[in-house]
């Protein structure tokens, strides 16, 4: 199984259009311990030939253009990417589909919920539902990915709800309740499988609670939310009245983090993405940067690759 990082960073990328913040300034200006990141979105092949592309984040035709396995082979139209998987409805996870019309078949996968979401939007509809079957996702039933033609791609995976949030732009609807129980399917994390290979993608998530734990451990490769490093990060940094936990996502350091929950598990390799222009992890020389590596953590960078 082959494994590309398309982009690394939580939704508004690195940096964000309207940060001003000495990180994204540093990033701006091409500083190497201030890498530029897109948003999340990861990439995997089983033959190498065709991809699943895991969220269709905003800047996916960017992330086509900096991925060769992502360019055309084939005559005057075609693309190696043969399904998309989506976690999600957040705009970070589906805007990018808009990228993916102009008649091109594949497979888009998504829980119930994020597909009545896509269902009830009707720009998406530029996806001509012929070539572009909408699948909705099993939860905890292993089932083979397959392109828009039926042609399995030699992956399997099993998609299992996490507690999350639903869409910013549907919060209205949910009244007080904000953070969503698993079963909803409001957010799923996906484990692939090559091979007895597996590879974890858990981008979003609110709590790693022992079920997820459980499913993480042995794992070779774990992708996991790390948009914030500290719950109040953004209320520190001044840019925003919301926690974290009010957002749907467990932080990086902390007692319940992802460092502390995850630190002791099996796996192979422990990947953090989906991570906010104001978490100082993505500065390559902060002392919280060291401790996540000292951890024994990476953190996601556009363009990196994963060979077993
Ligand atoms: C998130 O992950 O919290 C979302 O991307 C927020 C957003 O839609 O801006
Ligand atoms: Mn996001």
């Amino acid at each position: 199984m082959r494994v590309l990082v398309l982009g690394a960073a939580a939704g508004g990328g690195f940096p964000q259009w309207n940060a001003g913040s000495a990180a994204c300034m540093r990033a701006r200006r091409g500083d190497p311990a201030a890498r530029p990141a897109t948003q999340a979105s990861i990439a995997l092949s089983a033959d190498g030939e065709r991809w699943v592309v895991v969220n269709a984040s905003p800047d996916l035709r960017q992330q086509i253009e900096a991925n060769p396995p992502l360019w055309p082979r084939r005559g005057p139209r075609h693309s190696p990417i043969a399904a998309v998987v989506v976690t999600n409805g957040d705009v970070d996870a589906v805007a990018g589909l808009l990228h993916l019309r102009e008649g091109t078949p594949f497979a888009l996968y998504a829980s119930p919920r994020t597909l009545a979401v896509l269902d009830r939007n009707p720009i998406f509809e530029v996806l001509d539902r012929r070539l572009v079957p909408r699948r909705p996702l099993p939860f905890e039933e292993p089932f083979r990915l397959r392109d828009a033609a039926g042609e399995e791609l030699g992956l399997e995976a099993v998609a299992f709800p996490v507690p999350g949030k639903p869409p910013l732009y549907l919060e209205g609807e949910y009244g007080e309740r904000l953070v969503t129980d698993a079963e909803e399917g409001d957010v799923v994390g996906v484990e692939f499988r090559a091979r007895g290979y597996r590879v974890v993608y858990v981008g979003n998530v609110a709590r790693i609670d022992d079920s997820l734990r459980a499913r993480l451990a042995g794992a070779e490769v774990v992708f996991v939310d790390a948009t914030l490093w500290r719950d109040d990060e953004m209320i520190r940094a001044g840019v925003g009245a919301k926690t974290g936990r009010r957002m749907g996502h467990v932080s990086v350091s902390g007692p319940d983090g992802v460092l502390a929950r995850l630190a002791d598990l099996p796996i192979g390799r422990r990947i953090l993405i989906h991570v906010n222009n104001t978490n100082p992890i993505l500065l390559a020389d902060s002392p919280e940067r060291r401790e996540v590596e000292a951890a024994g953590f990476e953190v996601a960078h556009d363009g990196m690759e994963i060979v077993p």
